[in-house]
């Protein structure tokens, strides 16, 4: 079945560009009602990719289909799943990190579910045989350009944040980062030596016109939906392609007199994000930074391993994956947190699929399954109850199945 037309598209970007969630057919149901439902109406069916990768990815996605299913049976909608290898594991299986056949297949699903890949046995590959370069073949395949990274300290888990209770509670930020393009795929790029002989590594920064618009109107867009306020990250006092971009922004804000836009240097937000993290709503940012920024942000909510993140491109299926990688330090030891895949499945609900109660189902368990004293390592502190991978992912199901909702 083909995704429904879905809010981060940018055939809608230009007009009207709606990052509403899709209403889905049904109407918000208790649990008996939905299986009255599901009774008489045919459910829905979506065709998911799913690409464990490497590491803690096998773990948490498996974890994550079971939690899908669940959110989705209680509202009238099926998967067909499909399992693709992705990363160092599609190297060691057929010697490429993105086989063409992964690819081909998640072009024609409705969204694809990554876990992370990547890992030490890799580590030495040349760059072409990296995993990471079959992530960055993946974005590009599926020409995803806009990174969605919401970033929540839930007061739940204000105690892990590494930043002072006062600083880190209520902060609820958005980082939207440009994915396809910048220095990660500039040219030119290589190796070489300059004109003293002396050896060189170089990348280039680039923007294109239209690659600056239409990330500047999802999170336009996005900012418009949350709090009205868009900060612009870029380095606009020393590199060009920075100077470009804020003219760009600059230009779409009389769209959107709605939203409050402001800019800041990169090296002043990073400072800010850990100064005053609650003055940012949503920050857009180009590849590079939103990478770094992301990731930083995440710590204010505590655990890297709490942070989903949605890929979303013009048509075609979005990619849905944590924001952490592939964890080698605590693979197949059952210690990973799989609260991450499983916000970015109700992130591939709520954007890939407009599927937003089976979503808000599965958002509420989270919170529930925390609620209820159960932590992961990485977000544990006294007086809670230590589980892993497995047993996270069973009280979670336990949440969605009770479909009691979450007092945050
Ligand atoms: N999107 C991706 O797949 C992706 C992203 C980043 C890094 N990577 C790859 O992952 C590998 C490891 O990279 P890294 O160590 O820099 O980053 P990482 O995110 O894998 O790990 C950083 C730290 O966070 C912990 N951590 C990460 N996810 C966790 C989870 N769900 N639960 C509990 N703890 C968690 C790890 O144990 C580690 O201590 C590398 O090969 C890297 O290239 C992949």
């Amino acid at each position: 079945m083909a995704a429904p037309s879905i809010q981060l598209n940018v055939r809608s970007i230009k007009a009207p560009f709606n990052l509403k969630p899709v209403p889905k057919q049904y109407p918000k149901l208790t649990r008996i009602s939905c299986a009255a439902a599901a009774a008489t109406k045919p459910p829905t069916r979506y065709s998911i990719t799913l690409l464990p990768g490497d590491g803690i990815g096998p773990e948490i996605v498996s974890v994550t289909k079971e939690v899908l299913n669940l959110a989705g049976s209680l509202e009238g909608v099926e998967f067909n799943f499909q399992e693709m290898p992705m990363g160092g594991a599609a190297l060691d299986l057929t010697g490429v990190p993105l086989p063409e056949e992964t690819l081909s297949a998640a072009r024609k699903a409705d969204a694809v579910l990554l876990g992370a890949i990547g890992g030490y046995k890799w580590d030495k590959n040349e760059k072409q045989l990296k995993p990471e370069t079959g992530l960055l073949q993946l974005r590009e395949g599926l020409k995803v350009f806009a990174n969605l990274r919401p970033a929540t300290v839930l007061p739940q888990l204000v105690d892990s944040s590494t930043l002072k209770k006062e600083v880190a509670e209520g902060v609820d930020l958005m980082v939207v980062r440009e994915l396809t393009g910048g220095i990660y795929f500039g040219k030119p790029r290589g190796f070489g030596t300059n004109e003293k002989g002396e050896e060189i590594g170089f990348n280039t920064e680039v923007y294109a016109a239209h690659e600056i618009d239409r990330i500047a109107r999802v999170a336009f867009e996005i900012a418009r939906k949350r709090g009205g306020k868009l900060c612009s990250v870029d380095k606009a006092n020393v590199l060009e392609a920075s100077m470009f971009w804020r003219k760009r922004v600059t230009a779409l804000a009389s769209e959107y007199p709605d939203v409050e836009l402001s800019h800041m240097y990169v090296d002043n937000a990073a400072m800010q994000l850990v100064r005053y993290p609650k003055q940012f709503d949503t920050i857009v940012t180009n590849n590079i930074f939103g990478d770094i920024l992301s990731d930083e942000a995440s710590m204010i909510t505590g655990s890297i391993g709490m942070l989903p993140s949605a890929s979303l491109g013009e048509s075609g299926p979005g990619v849905f994956e944590p924001i952490h990688g592939s964890a080698p330090d605590i693979a197949g030891q059952d210690k990973a947190n799989p609260l991450a895949t499983i916000l970015s499945a109700a992130m591939l609900l709520k954007y890939g699929l407009g599927e937003s109660d089976a979503a808000k189902r599965i958002e509420d368990a989270v919170l529930d399954t925390l609620n209820r004293g159960f932590r992961t390592g990485d977000i544990y502190s006294a007086g809670n109850k230590l589980v892993g991978c497995k047993e996270m992912g069973e009280e979670v199901l336990k949440s969605v199945d009770s479909a009691v909702p979450a007092a945050i």
